[in-house]
């Protein structure tokens, strides 16, 4: 299993463990992790599972494709650089301690 960490505006910090393959968005939706809407449930089309990977990992993630980047012109809040989707992002061993930050809204 992959522990991550999910932290949300006021700080607050939440746990999720990942397996091998599995997306940033569905391990944050089976630990319950407050913060994403996934209104199109994964398919790369809403831009409501913003969130921002800590920048010292962000180089170490595959590239966001050109669909993501095309929807990370849509998130409620600004991107920044360390911007992605979460339904993208497929989890991997070595991304155990990865540090995962909420925006404040999704719309
Ligand atoms: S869940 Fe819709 S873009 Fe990720």
């Amino acid at each position: 299993m992959i522990k991550l960490f999910f932290i949300q505006p006021d700080g607050a910090i939440r746990e999720a463990m990942a397996q091998n393959g599995q997306t940033l968005l569905s391990a944050a939706q089976e630990a319950g992790i407050d913060g994403f809407v996934a209104e199109c449930g994964g398919n790369c089309t809403c831009a409501t599972c913003h969130c921002f990977i800590e920048p010292e990992h962000l180089k170490e993630l595959f590239e966001p494709s050109e669909e993501e980047k095309a929807m990370l012109a849509f998130t409620a809040i600004p991107r920044e650089e360390h911007s992605r989707l979460a339904c993208q992002i497929v989890v991997e061993y070595f991304m155990d301690g990865l540090r995962v930050y909420l925006p404040e809204r999704q719309f």
